[in-house]
Parts: C-alpha cells; structure tokens; sequence
C-alpha cells in the first residue's frame, strides 16, 4: 500500500493504522524502514513506538545500534545499521536474542540477508517537502497485514 504523507501527523496517522492491524503478540516480527537520510525513518520508528504506548523521547540507536522498549503490551528492539557493513556484525548486536519482541530496522540494506527474514518493509522517499510511504509485505503474515490497510 502507498500513502502520500504531507507532514509528521500523516507519518504518525500512518504508524497508527499500521498498529491497528499488527497482531497482538508482535514478538519475533521484523519491519524494515528503509529510505535516504533524512527520509523519515526515525520519525516513523518513533510515531509507531509511541503508538505501542511509550511515553518519552525516543533517541536515535545509530551510536548504540540497539534501543530496547520494555512496554506494557510490547517489547519493540529499534535498531540502526547505518554503521554496520556486514551481517557478521549482526550476531555481535545479538540480533537473535531479540526473538521476544518487534525488531525494527533503519538502514536494513546493511546486512542484505534480513530481507528474508522480515515481515514489513516500509519504505520513505521525499516528495519536496512531503514523503510518500510504500508498506510492502514480505513474509505471508505480514502481506496480510498490509492487505488490511487502506
Ligand atoms: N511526512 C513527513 N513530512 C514532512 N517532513 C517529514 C515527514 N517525516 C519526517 N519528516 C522530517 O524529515 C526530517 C528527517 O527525519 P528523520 O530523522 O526521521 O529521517 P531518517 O530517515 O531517520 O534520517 P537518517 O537517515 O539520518 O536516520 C525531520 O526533520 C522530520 O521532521
Ligand atoms: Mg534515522
């Protein structure tokens, strides 16, 4: 599905929706936001974050690479590969120790081989000053998701 996003409150309306038609129990699935710098990546990671309950600022993982949220109803791993070359990388980040919760990627093309792997890929391009977002599904579940939303 594509939506043009004119300003952030579309970005957040859109995490929302997004959210709306995410199961319950979002442990093990992995969303991928792509797009240039400056796309509006974070500010997607952060409108859904928010969405999932947390209150506060939501910093950027790029020097940590990993930022945990424990949340009443979800556990949410925001990552940054922006500074990662290879997937080798990827297990020293511990990335399978974080089954229990949504994984979600900025800069996924880092490590190619997690295209396989995902659910979700959101992907952000400038339109002048707007964005325009494209959410594609890439494993069965997450294609029924996207299905779900307008
Ligand atoms: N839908 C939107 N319409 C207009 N501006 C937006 C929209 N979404 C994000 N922006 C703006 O784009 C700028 C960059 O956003 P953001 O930091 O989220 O990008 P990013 O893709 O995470 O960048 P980086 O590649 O550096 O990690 C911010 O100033 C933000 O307010
Ligand atoms: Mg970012």
């Amino acid at each position: 599905m594509r939506r043009h996003l004119p300003d952030v409150e579309a970005t957040n309306a859109l995490a929302t929706d997004l959210l709306g038609h995410l199961p319950r129990d979002i442990a093990g699935w992995t969303v991928l936001l792509e797009g240039d710098l400056g796309a509006g990546k974070s500010t997607f990671a952060r409108a859904l974050i928010t969405a999932m309950g947390h209150t506060g600022i939501v910093p950027s993982p790029t020097y940590t690479l990993v930022e945990p949220y424990q949340l009443a109803e979800y556990n949410i791993y925001h990552i940054d590969l922006y500074r990662v070359s290879d997937e080798e990388e990827l297990r020293y980040l511990g990335w399978n120790e974080l089954e229990d919760g949504l994984r979600l990627v900025e800069w996924p093309d880092r490590a190619p081989g997690l295209a396989a792997a995902a659910d979700l890929r959101v992907r952000l391009d400038y339109a002048g000053a707007a964005r325009d977002a494209e959410i594609v599904g890439l494993s069965p579940r997450g294609r029924t998701v996207v299905n779900a939303i307008v």
